[in-house]
């Protein structure tokens, strides 16, 4: 099964689910990026992120960046996300936290993003433009929407030793949407063909244990009890449902692409800024 997209769990309490990575974690209501919350403060540091900035956070996913950026910096912050789901969680959680006033979430693709030019003082990206087949016109779309001096800011997965092997590559790609991992130099010149200057690279390798622990680190103390509860719709999911048992044995890793994962694929910081023409 190399698309499956249009599988539904038809004996699943909610029959709308399909069986895709997005829509399972729409689903489970968590989404994810390499390096976690580690992460995720180096990206905003390199972006320059302070209170007075006016922030968009692209591909947000369940909300936790957005919040994130909210809380600790006290600015304005917008998330979009192409999934309804992903914002009903999002806004779930911005209303749980008391945040309304700071941050606003929308549903919206990465590649029509619904503001005017020159908006933004920083765009946001966590693991979402590996997913995104147009990259150069993405790019021109996060270029517009930023303001002259403003900076571009992605954490996307990275192909730190090349050439990757062909299973591991086909496998990513068959359970992760069609994601398409770049090399270092492939995200480097995506910033670089759209005109942005003070281009800031940084890779990073990771292990299991790490990516774990930094995945932990991001949940607020509000979002434990969300994240236990994932994992037991997860648990309910693989007991009662007939089509998700066959379609976790379907993606179920081989010994080979476990054991190559993290001496190939690790994560990249790269971060430009529109030049003040
Ligand atoms: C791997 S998840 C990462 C989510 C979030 N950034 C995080 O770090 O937890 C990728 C997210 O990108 C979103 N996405 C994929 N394609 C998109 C597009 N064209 N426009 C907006 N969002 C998109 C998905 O719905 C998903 O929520």
């Amino acid at each position: 099964m190399d698309k499956n997209e249009d599988v539904k769990m038809t004996s699943s309490p909610d029959k709308e689910v399909k069986l895709s990575y997005f829509d399972l974690q729409g689903y489970w209501g968590f989404t994810k990026h390499m390096g976690g919350l580690n992460a995720t403060n180096k990206l905003l540091k390199m972006c320059y992120v302070t209170k007075d900035r006016y922030v968009l956070v692209v591909g947000c996913g369940a909300g936790i960046t957005p919040i994130y950026i909210a809380k600790e910096y006290g600015c304005k912050v917008v998330g979009v996300d192409i999934s309804q789901k992903m914002i009903e969680w999002s806004k779930k959680r911005v209303k749980r936290e008391n945040l309304e006033s700071n941050v606003d979430f929308k549903v919206a693709d990465a590649q029509k993003l619904p503001f005017n030019d020159e908006t933004f003082d920083a765009v946001i990206c966590e693991s979402v433009n590996a997913f995104i087949e147009d990259k150069s016109g993405v790019m021109n779309e996060y270029y517009r929407v930023t303001k002259p001096g403003g900076y571009i800011g992605f954490n996307e997965c990275t192909w730190i030793k090349t050439p990757p092997p062909k299973d591991l590559v086909h496998y990513l790609n068959r359970t992760m949407s069609g994601a398409n991992f770049l090399t270092p130099s492939g995200w480097i010149e995506l910033f670089k063909n759209v005109g942005l200057g003070q281009i800031t690279p940084k890779t990073c390798e990771i292990t299991a244990f790490g990516q774990w622990r930094d995945e932990m680190n991001q949940l607020g103390s509000k979002d434990i009890n969300d994240f236990m509860k994932s994992w037991s719709k997860f648990f309910d999911l693989l007991i009662k449902n007939r089509e998700f048992r066959s379609y976790t044995k379907e993606i179920w890793p081989s010994m080979s692409v476990v054991r190559n994962l993290f001496n190939y694929l690790g994560y990249g910081l790269y971060v430009g800024q529109k030049v003040d023409k």
